[in-house]
């Protein structure tokens, strides 16, 4: 039988018998895991983290995070705590719905015109086919067109009220895209599919004093970073992936759909030139923080309501809709870029991380957890942090003995 065919515990049988060793799971999680993907054979797991307080317009929030990287999290809660001492994050949404797109194959006798004028009527009878949307608050918005030779472009904006809404909208689109078919000049429909273009976009604003980052000369420095950032895509980058960092965390704690905002959060990062998303500024003796992402997200649809461990955060998160949790996620942003900024300003960024690195170290050493723990304090307290430290440490343990 084909592999695809098989059930997971039997395509883990194969591989058994190929020599390779897979680790232990139950069979219900394999059963969920298989509704979930194709092929599965397995699951791999993140920690679950937290931030205990992060401030977004007025209301504290604690943020689940899921991560593998030692130290985003301990950013976030840093940069949000400052946040939340100083009236926290002010975060507008502009959610007007996610972009599909539809392009036509056309010969002389189509008319655009035509088309346009037939607009109102389209929507109207795309929204009464997709009723239940309608119901939930969503629906096709608005739909303008573009013609170049003999292609048309429609671009159709879909508002998927609580849900992210990529199946819905490219159901959507196929719906409208087959009843264009019998427009008069169109030929053939060369695809219809929802368009990752940033949308949704999410503004978040903090402002602080500048003793909470330290006094003037630090809040100097970060401004001066920020501004690197924003001319030099070297920086930039970096600068964007310590953003990411926060923000992919709580996406993928979430069940919401990171690759899609990573796709759009790179076309806007290279609008007029790669630069940082990020904006830091000094302005009447306060540092001034901003950042807009494009926050296609959901609290519904996809595998949220299906996974249980997906549930888990929403019941840290409490009862939120998708709008409030796009602000949770611009403010996780900020707070890990403040909390890299700061320490690039300050300490520089390695000794952080490598103090937090030096646990995942010490979790390879064979010894007991007393030992591991002994000589992580060890570690810490030399500031000295290689494999090669670890070892050197355990061996005084073992000599004192
Ligand atoms: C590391 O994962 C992220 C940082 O490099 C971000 C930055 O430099 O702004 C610390």
């Amino acid at each position: 039988m084909k592999f695809y065919k098989l059930s997971p515990t039997e395509r883990r049988k194969v591989l058994q018998e190929k020599g390779v060793e897979l680790s232990p799971i139950t069979s219900q999680l394999l059963k969920n895991l298989n509704n979930l993907s194709e092929n599965v054979v397995g699951s791999i797991s993140l920690p679950l983290g937290l931030v205990e307080n992060l401030l977004v317009n007025g209301k504290e929030y604690m943020v689940p995070m899921a991560t593998e990287e030692p130290s985003v999290i301990a950013a976030a809660n840093h940069g949000s705590k400052i946040f939340a001492r100083h009236g926290g994050v002010s975060v507008i949404n502009r959610r007007d719905g996610i972009y599909g797109q539809i392009v036509l194959q056309v010969n002389n006798d189509f008319k655009l015109e035509d088309l346009n004028k037939k607009v109102p009527e389209l929507i109207n009878l795309t929204n009464n086919n997709f009723a239940s949307l309608v119901h939930h608050g969503g629906g096709v918005r608005k739909i303008t067109s573009k013609q170049e030779n003999s292609l048309v472009y429609l671009k159709v904006l879909v508002d998927p009220a609580q849900a992210m809404g990529a199946n819905k909208t490219n159901a959507i689109l196929e719906f409208l895209a087959n009843t264009l078919l019998d427009f008069t000049g169109v030929e053939e429909k060369l695809f219809a599919i929802l368009s990752n273009y940033p949308s949704q976009l999410a503004t978040g604003k903090v402002s602080l004093p500048l003793t909470s980052v330290g006094g003037k000369e630090v809040a100097q420095k970060i401004v001066l970073l920020s501004e690197i950032g924003m001319q030099d895509p070297y920086r930039g980058a970096t600068n964007n992936k310590g953003i990411m960092n926060g923000v992919d965390a709580v996406l993928i704690a979430t069940g919401n759909d990171f690759r899609a905002v990573e796709a759009a959060t790179a076309v806007l990062a290279s609008e007029n030139g790669y630069h940082s998303l990020s904006n830091w500024k000094i302005e009447n003796n306060q540092l001034i923080g901003e950042l807009t992402l494009p926050m296609p997200i959901g609290v519904v649809g996809g595998s949220i309501s299906v996974r249980q461990d997906i549930q888990d955060s929403y019941q840290i998160l409490g009862k939120i809709d998708s709008e409030t949790l796009a602000s949770i996620i611009i403010g996780i942003g900020l707070a890990n870029n403040l909390a890299a900024l700061l320490a690039i300003s300050t300490a520089g960024i390695q000794a952080g991380h490598m103090s937090l690195q030096a646990r995942n170290l010490v979790a390879t050493l064979e010894t007991s957890d007393k030992n591991k723990e002994v000589i992580l304090k060890k570690m810490r307290k030399s500031k000295r942090y290689t494999l090669e430290d670890a070892q050197n440490f355990l061996q005084e343990l073992e000599e004192k003995k």
